[in-house]
């Protein structure tokens, strides 16, 4: 097995820490930390038994994430908390295709996973760490997936959980799955940045384990997304991966998932990664936009994309490197955009929760400003099941929803 450490990703810091120290941001420096193998791994023959994984029944092989534990932090023998997550369909969404423009198009339906968002990749290897560390209660703070997540593999793992939201900006579904989970649920009066920043605060004197995507070990379970979808394109990346912008962990996961298997030569080219943001609630479009040296807060964000209803994205940086480094974009959509792109998503027979939908309707907007192709590969990756928000849904359709700003959404 290979060796592990945590990094400092400041490069005039680069401070390490042991794998197995309890830490979530640098000590000398304050930004964030990075798990990254220490010597070279064999990547031979790796892809065959991946490949012969998939027939195991090896509670690690049937899970989309631990299948590809070589790229993990952990030893062989870990007991591992796992619901099989992963596994996730690559969809083909012909009817989304012709609403943007394109050949086709490829959704990777992430809400496809055992609590219904793409959050279970990441909680199962940040829970098993947990785990080896023998915490006594984990925490988060959520604008509702994470939460649901954590409360789900916290109640696998037998451990004390609580979760802080922001009161009133949670939809029901969710907020369910977490009680249903046995978490305790702290509501706030605030945002999600509020939340987070106060469980940040509880988080430091130790008591607790933050499992928010601050930890590297949410990012080194979704980071294998991006193994199982180039395993599922044949080890042949698209030109195009889109990905919803809320506190930016998916985005740098995706990032840090594409740089291994490019140094592994397990693929020959990587995606253009693109972070699409709700025009609301969209600091790092800003910080793109305007080539800003560092990202400045969204006091106020506003969409009804509650998942991606954040201002104050902790992952910023890491984000930003694998945007930079695949040469993609960071974009914003509108309200409507949004609305109509979910809806076609439904239409596909695929549906999705409102955040995931900036996907497409970033797609065709890069599509309508000449940005993509028509010819090119694309593959948007939706985040949340369908079943996340109805209500929404409801008032879509009943031509009710409106918009922060007071605006009236028309439904297609
Ligand atoms: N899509 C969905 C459905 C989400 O729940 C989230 C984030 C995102 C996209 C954005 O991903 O934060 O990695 O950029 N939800 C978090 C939560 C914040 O608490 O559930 P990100």
């Amino acid at each position: 097995m290979n060796q592990f450490i945590q990094r400092c990703i400041n490069d005039a810091c680069r401070s390490e820490f042991g794998i197995d120290e309890r830490v979530y941001v640098c000590r000398r420096c304050g930004e964030l930390l990075e798990v990254e193998p220490v010597g070279t791994t064999d990547f031979d023959g790796l892809i065959e038994v991946w490949r012969w994984r998939r027939m195991s029944l090896d509670v690690r092989d049937r899970s989309g994430v631990w299948r590809f534990r070589e790229f993990l932090p952990f030893a062989d023998n870990v007991e591992v908390v796992s619901l099989e997550e992963g596994n996730t369909p690559l969809y083909d969404a012909p009817r989304c295709a012709d609403y943007c423009g394109v050949a086709r198009l490829r959704l990777k339906h992430q809400g496809n996973n055992p609590t219904g968002s793409f959050k279970d990749t990441g909680m199962t290897v940040a829970v098993t760490q947990a785990k080896k560390l023998g915490v006594n209660e984990v925490v988060c703070a959520s604008t509702g997936n994470t939460a649901a997540s954590l409360a789900a593999y916290a109640a696998r793992a037998r451990l004390k959980c609580a979760i802080m939201v922001p009161a009133g900006q949670v939809s029901n579904a969710k907020l369910a799955q977490a009680i249903d989970y046995g978490a305790e649920v702290r509501e706030i009066e605030g945002n999600f940045d509020d939340c987070m920043r106060a469980i940040r605060d509880l988080a430091e004197d130790g008591s607790a384990y933050l499992v928010n995507s601050i930890n590297p070990f949410r990012i080194e379970g979704q980071k294998t997304v991006a193994f199982e979808l180039a395993e599922q394109l044949e080890w042949r990346m698209p030109d195009h991966l889109v990905v919803p912008g809320g506190n930016l962990g998916n985005s740098s996961a995706f990032g840090k998932g594409v740089r291994e298997l490019m140094a592994g030569r397990l693929i020959d080219r990587q995606p253009r990664i693109t972070v699409v943001q709700a025009a609301g609630a969209s600091p790092f479009a800003r910080f793109y936009r305007e080539h800003g040296s560092t990202l400045v807060n969204d006091e106020h964000p506003q969409t009804l994309a509650s998942a991606i209803k954040i201002g104050a994205p902790v992952s910023w940086k890491k984000a930003w490197t694998a945007v930079r480094d695949s040469g993609g974009e960071v974009i914003t959509v509108s309200e409507q955009e949004i609305a109509d792109a979910k809806a076609m998503i439904g239409r596909d027979g695929i549906g999705c929760e409102p955040a995931s939908a900036t996907t497409v309707a970033g797609i065709r907007r890069m599509v309508s400003d000449g940005v993509m192709k028509n010819d090119e590969s694309v593959v948007a990756v939706l985040t949340g099941h369908l079943l996340k928000d109805t209500d929404y849904v409801i008032k879509y359709h009943d031509q009710k929803l409106v918009a922060p700003d007071g605006t009236q959404i028309t439904s297609l």
